[in-house]
């Protein structure tokens, strides 16, 4: 039996959580992927099972098949659960192109979508991404249907709705390009900022850290997280993943993924931010291969486990800096 520590063991003797997106069909047909899952990470993040396409097959049913089986994996293995997601502009059921609403018809369904589902994972969720993306990159607020029925008022009524039903549940606003201080993230600062002098009921940021082709500043990306917690917002990295764009790769694309996490966990470490999700577990899961033409514009490995489930050079270096032992 080896007697070195796993990288769940070195998150939680450290009080940081690290975690991994899940899909539910992996998880019942592929044992090695269960089992890195249960023995490297202590957080989960359900990669998809929890949006509203996947949850609602039509207008009236919910299908709660794979959310239940990732949340139940969740908890029998004592980790954190984070929901993913409540509001966002993709990923809507395909009935919602033909459904001719009213204003209001839309708001009773999302009051409806909020209530039921945050109030089944009630016990189970530990912190919900209740609005996902809803600022542009040229940081206005982006037009989604949400948007154009509801105002601004929409973030506001879902943060309201969920904590309604679940008081205890953390309550997040995620985004992709906003790890660092640039426009985007100075558009979300102020979008939290009106959030919070109305007094609506949200609790931290998370950063996507889709790190595709840039690499945000590691300083830039501490000042950004500062300023968040500034605001009295816990911030989260909540989809972490490290790739290139194909046709500009370093010399040793692991050895220089492996510093940019590493680089990263000891940026969560100094302002206490202390949850790192990656979006899945090992490279043969990264939604980089399917996703529109990602699998074209980047390289196909950011994740700390490659194909066969072998620990990489960015697995060393997350547990290392975990473990204080690998400090550059
Ligand atoms: C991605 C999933 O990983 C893919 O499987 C799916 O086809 C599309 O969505 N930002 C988010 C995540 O908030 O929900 C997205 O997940 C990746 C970008």
């Amino acid at each position: 039996m080896s007697t070195e520590q796993t990288l769940r063991e070195a998150a939680t003797n450290r009080d940081f959580r690290i975690g991994a997106a899940l899909a539910a069909r992996a998880l019942r047909s592929d044992p090695s992927y269960w089992k890195a899952a249960r023995n490297e990470f202590n957080a989960v993040t359900p990669e998809n099972a929890l949006k509203m396409g996947p949850l609602r097959p039509s207008p009236h049913t919910y299908d709660f098949t794979d959310a239940d089986a990732i949340v139940d994996f969740g908890r029998e293995n004592d980790m954190y659960v984070r929901g993913h997601t409540l509001v966002w502009h993709n990923q809507k059921p395909e009935w919602f192109q033909a459904w001719d609403y009213t204003d209001d018809q839309l708001r009773k369904f999302l009051r409806d979508h909020i209530h039921t589902v945050v109030g089944r994972y009630r016990s189970s969720i530990d912190a919900w991404d209740v609005v996902n993306e809803a600022v542009a990159d040229d940081g206005t607020l982006r037009e989604t249907v949400w948007y154009d029925a509801l105002g601004e008022e929409y973030l506001d009524l879902a943060f309201q709705w969920a904590r309604e039903v679940n008081p205890e549940a953390d309550l997040y606003y995620n985004d992709y390009g906003a790890d660092a201080i640039n426009e985007k993230s100075d558009a979300i600062y102020d979008l939290l900022e009106r959030l919070l002098e109305r007094d609506v009921p949200i609790d931290g940021v998370g950063l996507q850290f889709h790190a595709l082709a840039g690499r945000p500043d590691p300083e830039s990306v501490a000042e950004n997280i500062r300023r968040f917690q500034d605001l009295g917002l816990d911030v989260q990295i909540t989809e972490m993943d490290v790739a290139n764009a194909v046709d500009d790769q370093p010399e040793d694309p692991l050895a220089e993924q492996a510093d940019y996490y590493r680089e990263i966990v000891e940026v969560c470490l100094e302002t206490d931010c202390d949850t790192l999700v990656t979006w899945g577990v090992h490279d043969g899961s990264t939604w980089l291969r399917n996703f529109k033409d990602f699998s074209k514009r980047y390289t196909d490995d950011p994740l700390l486990f490659d194909d066969g489930y072998e620990p990489k050079p960015a697995y060393d270096a997350v547990k290392g800096a975990l473990s204080g032992t690998d400090r550059s």
